[in-house]
């Protein structure tokens, strides 16, 4: 804090004695017409935060007009002039043109770079603002002929916006720099997508490589980390008849920072840390293999903590297939695609499909989906319910809390799903027979044995065989759970956060832990394996849940509440401290009689429909 205040303060002195002894060119922040500014000569913005002057980037040796932090040791310019007409020595001339115009003159007096305005207005100032801005006026800094601002380079400051001007159809984004070294435009560009719902785009040429996710009211989507620093850098999206725009601001005393579309196709937010004279990386897009965009393709759900399974699977109702025969044998390892199992049933107004959750995901692509921010989520449902092509849905406002507000619609391929923490709920259109198998755990009435429900099971089941319908999608469907789904906080809270000290036992496909009730009571927490949890693992735990509600009473273990948050799928169980066989019970003995039945299930299933 102190070294900064100080050279501030030198930096206002030194600004201020400089318009009083100097008055000459490219002193103070502000060159005049009738005057120039040469290499070595540099403009200071009022407090000293920027600096405009010549500079040559990293090992290069060519020099470039600019703005910099005036703080940092190595030149860290957020806006250059010639970027691709570099000078190649330090003969350059920034000076008024007898247009008007701002221009930057080489040792030739040619002229490599230009403030392009129109109207035949004339300027009559160049100045740097405190904000970095660098605006070209007519003397009345109110009224701006040409700003930095309007012509990003690779940074984004605040006060600076990115995304579309509707009325002049102007547009602003970043633009990489070519290498380190070189300011030139590189492959990538970052770009507000304005068609759906906003969102920040990673561009490398015509390809999307990584988006944030659509904007929520409060943030992106598919990045809610950036919300802990959003005091200090208040972030704002603007959708309105005249633009649609992202910009973010600093509060009072925040520290300078930056976001930056870096050579390498990353997006990194830096702030300045005053106690180790450093440049800070307070975030950096895209942070793992599931935000390389449409990585899983259509349909496709990525999952960052399932490397071995190459992070990719399907959402519900949709499984890999292989790729259509139309298409040429991939070359790519994305060999196959995701394909819907049950066909949807919607024609003529009538439709028998429903919807499946899917949980904290960064909401698909919606270049192309369709918006309207005044309808609540009911109405949406509704409105994609009756409309057939209508894929999916979900909220376009989180701000009000809850399961949000406004509504965003696909009508083609769901692209680039991901898992998030804290991510935004999917509605997704399935057809009724997908539903069946696990939408809802449905209620057995309590008390029946096993043998009773595999009856029961088999009397359904033989009305459904016709249909040939699958034996699980058979069970009833009017009761509500009985058995409470508790959140993952609670679960973490009452287990020491899965602590190793409180694991009882591990299984091939769970691990259980022992927690402790805040009245005391002791739980078996029963754990589901990242590594089994595939469509099938997760229909298995359905499956779990189904046959342990039927056992509820009477049985030797009691299932008292589950989750199913993200990506976890968690079983509570009693613990029964003085039988000592009850972990076994259901470490063990449970998952055999489990998988007899499930593999009585499948034989069924499976003599049924030959
Ligand atoms: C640049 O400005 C300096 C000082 O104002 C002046 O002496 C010099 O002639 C100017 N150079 C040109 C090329 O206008
Ligand atoms: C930056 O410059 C200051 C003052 O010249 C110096 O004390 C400091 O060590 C430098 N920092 C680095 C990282 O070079
Ligand atoms: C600058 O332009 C504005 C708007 O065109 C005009 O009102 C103002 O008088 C001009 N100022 C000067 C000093 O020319
Ligand atoms: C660009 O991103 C890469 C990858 O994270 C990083 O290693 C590199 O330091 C960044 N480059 C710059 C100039 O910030
Ligand atoms: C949106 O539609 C265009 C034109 O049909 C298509 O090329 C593009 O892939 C679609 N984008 C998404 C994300 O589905
Ligand atoms: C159904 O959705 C499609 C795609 O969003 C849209 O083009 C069409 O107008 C909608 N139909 C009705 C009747 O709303």
């Amino acid at each position: 804090m102190r070294a900064t205040s100080l050279l501030r303060l030198l930096l206002i002195c030194f600004y201020l004695l400089s318009i009083h002894t100097f008055g000459a060119a490219g002193v103070g922040d502000k060159l005049e017409k009738g005057q120039n500014l040469t290499d070595g000569d540099t403009l200071v913005s009022a407090g000293g935060s920027f600096t405009l002057g010549f500079f040559s980037p990293g090992v290069s040796t060519k020099r470039y007009l600019g703005v910099w932090f005036s703080v940092s040791n190595a030149t860290i310019a957020c806006w250059v002039a010639n970027r691709d007409q570099p000078l190649v020595d330090k003969s350059g001339m920034l000076v008024f043109n007898d247009l008007g115009s701002l221009v930057l003159l080489d040792g030739s007096r040619r002229t490599v770079w230009s403030s392009d305005f129109s109207g035949g207005a004339s300027a009559a100032a160049a100045q740097l603002l405190v904000s970095g801005n660098l605006v070209v006026h007519n003397g009345s800094s109110d009224v701006s002929l040409w700003q930095s601002f309007d012509h990003p380079s690779d940074t984004l400051l605040p006060d600076m916006k990115l995304g579309k001007n509707r009325w002049t159809g102007a547009e602003w984004q970043l633009t990489s720099w070519r290498s380190a070294d070189d300011p030139a435009p590189g492959d990538y560009r970052r770009t507000l997508e304005t068609k759906g719902l906003p969102e920040l785009v990673v561009w490398r040429g015509n390809v999307k490589t990584y988006r944030t996710g659509p904007w929520n009211g409060l943030y992106f989507n598919g990045v809610p980390e950036v919300s802990a620093y959003a005091g200090k850098y208040p972030l704002r999206a603007t959708t309105s008849p005249w633009e649609v725009t992202y910009g973010y601001t600093a509060a009072p005393g925040a520290p300078l920072t930056r976001v930056v579309v870096n050579h390498t196709g990353k997006a990194e937010r830096w702030e300045w840390d005053a106690s180790s004279w450093a440049w800070t990386r307070i975030f950096q897009g895209p942070r793992d293999p599931c935000d390389e965009y449409g990585r899983c393709g259509p349909f496709g759900l990525c999952d960052p903590e399932a490397a071995s399974s190459g992070f990719c699977g399907c959402v519900e109702g949709f499984s890999f297939g292989s790729p259509p025969a139309a298409t040429p044998p991939a070359q790519e390892v994305k060999g196959t695609t995701c394909q819907r199992h049950a066909a949807l049933d919607c024609a003529g107004g009538t439709t028998t499909d429903g919807f499946a959750v899917v949980r904290g995901v960064k909401l698909p692509d919606t270049q192309n989906a369709s918006v309207d921010m005044g309808v609540t989520l009911e109405e949406c449902r509704a409105r994609c319910f009756a409309n057939c092509s209508c894929l999916a849905y979900a909220a376009a406002d989180i701000r009000g809390g809850g399961d949000g507000s406004g509504c965003v619609m696909w009508a083609d391929a769901i692209v680039d799903l991901r898992l998030v923490d804290m991510g935004q709920n999917l509605y997704l259109r399935l057809s009724k027979s997908e539903l069946d198998d696990h939408k809802r755990f449905p209620v057995i009435p309590v008390a029946i044995p096993l043998a009773s429900i595999v009856i029961i099971l088999l009397v359904v089941f033989a009305i459904w065989w016709r249909r040939k319908r699958t034996i699980i999608g058979a069970i009833p469907q009017s009761h509500a759970m009985a058995v409470p789904l508790v959140s993952l906080a609670i679960i973490k809270d009452v287990t020491g956060n899965f602590s190793e000290s409180n694991m009882i036992g591990q299984g091939g496909f769970s691990i259980v832990y022992k927690g402790q009730l805040p009245e005391g009571r002791t739980i078996a927490v029963k754990r589901l394996k990242q590594s089994v949890l595939t469509t099938k693992g997760k229909k298995d735990f359905a499956r779990e849940v189904e046959v342990m509600v039927g056992l509820r009473q009477g049985s030797l273990v009691r299932l008292l509440a589950y989750c199913n948050e993200g990506k976890e799928r968690i079983l509570i169980y009693e613990y029964m401290q003085n039988k000592s066989l009850n972990f076994h019970i259901f470490g063990t003995r449970y998952l055999l009689e489990q998988k007899c039945f499930l593999k009585l299930l499948r034989e069924l299933n499976f003599l049924m429909q030959c």
